[in-house]
C-alpha cells in the first residue's frame, strides 16, 4: 500500500492532530476511546505526525471529546434507526466505522474537498454512507441530503474555526432542513479562543480560532427551535478515570477555576 502524501494547511491540517491523538490513545495501556482505525489511518500517511505537537495528555483530551460525541451519536441512532447522521468536519475520523450503524441509517461525512480526497484514499466505502466534499458554510451541499428524517448533526473540532455568523447561519440551515433532530458538538468559550496562542496543535497547524461563546443559551436565542439538553465537561466523560494520575490531578486543579473548567465543553441541543 502506498503512503499518502499530505498537503493540508491551516484548519484542514488540524485533522492530523486529532487523528494522531486518537492513534496515541489507542496505543496507550488503558485507552479511553480505543480506535484501531485511527492507528491504521495514521500509518497510511506519509507524514511525521509528531509535527502536530500532540502530547499524551492532549491525546487523552481528544479521546474524551470523541468518546462523548460517540455516546450521543450512538444514543440518537439507537432511538432513531431511520436517522440521517451528518458528521460535519469529519477529517480522518473513523466515527462511522467505530459506531457501525445499521444500513437503515443514512450517514454523511462532510469536509473540504482536499480532505475528502485524502479520506477516500484511506477509508473504504460502506452501505448507506456518502462523503460530501464542500465547505460546511456553503449553503448548496445540504440540498444533496434528504430532509424528511430525524437528523443528528455531529461536529467535532469545527465550530471554533468558523466565523460566528457563518456558524449561526449553518445551524439555522440545518435545523430548517430536518423535521427534528439534535446538534452535538464541542465549543470554546471566548476565553478559550483568546488563549489560542497556548494551543500547541493549533499553532503547529497554522490555524486560527474565531468563534467561542460563553453562554450555551445564546444559541437557543440565535437559532429558532433549538433547546440545550446537555453541557458536559471533560471531567464528566466516561473514561476520565483512565487518565494518568498526574493528568487527573492537573485537570481537577484547573477545573476548580470556573473559567478554565468551561474553556472547552461538549454541547447537545435538540430541535
Ligand atoms: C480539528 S479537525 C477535526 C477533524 C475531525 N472531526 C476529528 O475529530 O478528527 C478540524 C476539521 O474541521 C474541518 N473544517 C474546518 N472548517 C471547515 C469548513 N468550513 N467546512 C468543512 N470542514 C471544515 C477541517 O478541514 C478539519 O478536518
Amino acid at each position: 500500500m502506498t503512503a499518502e502524501k499530505v498537503h493540508l494547511t491551516g484548519e484542514k491540517a488540524t485533522l492530523l492532530a486529532t487523528l494522531y491523538g486518537r492513534a496515541l490513545d489507542s496505543l496507550a495501556k488503558q485507552p479511553i476511546l480505543g480506535d484501531p482505525f485511527a492507528i491504521h489511518a495514521a500509518r497510511r500517511l506519509d507524514y511525521d505526525l509528531r509535527r502536530t505537537r500532540v502530547s499524551p495528555t492532549h491525546a487523552a483530551v481528544i479521546a474524551l471529546r470523541a468518546k462523548q460525541l460517540d455516546l450521543w451519536t450512538a444514543e440518537f441512532v439507537a432511538a432513531h434507526p431511520e436517522a440521517v447522521v451528518l458528521h460535519l468536519a469529519c477529517g480522518l475520523d473513523s466515527r462511522v466505522h467505530r459506531l457501525d450503524p445499521p444500513p437503515t441509517v443514512e450517514w454523511y461525512d462532510v469536509d473540504y474537498p482536499e480532505v475528502i480526497e485524502l479520506r477516500e484514499r484511506i477509508y473504504p466505502g460502506r452501505d448507506a454512507y456518502r462523503m460530501i466534499a464542500a465547505s460546511v458554510t456553503d449553503p448548496g451541499w445540504l440540498r444533496e441530503v434528504r430532509g424528511n428524517r430525524p437528523a443528528l448533526v455531529v461536529a467535532e473540532g469545527l465550530t471554533m474555526y468558523l466565523r460566528e455568523q457563518d456558524g449561526l447561519d449553518l445551524f439555522r440551515r440545518l435545523t430548517g432542513h430536518f423535521p427534528e433532530g439534535e446538534l452535538a458538538f464541542d465549543a470554546y468559550t471566548r476565553l478559550g479562543v483568546r488563549l489560542q496562542r497556548f494551543n500547541a496543535a493549533v499553532r503547529a497547524a497554522g490555524a486560527t480560532l474565531y468563534w467561542g461563546f460563553d453562554d450555551p443559551a445564546a444559541l437557543e436565542r440565535a437559532v429558532p427551535g433549538v433547546r440545550l439538553v446537555a453541557e458536559v465537561g471533560l471531567l464528566d466523560v466516561p473514561g476520565f478515570d483512565r487518565l494518568s494520575r498526574g493528568d487527573r490531578v492537573t485537570f481537577r486543579l484547573l477545573s476548580s477555576v470556573l473559567p478554565l473548567r468551561r474553556l472547552a465543553r461538549l454541547l447537545r441541543y435538540r430541535f
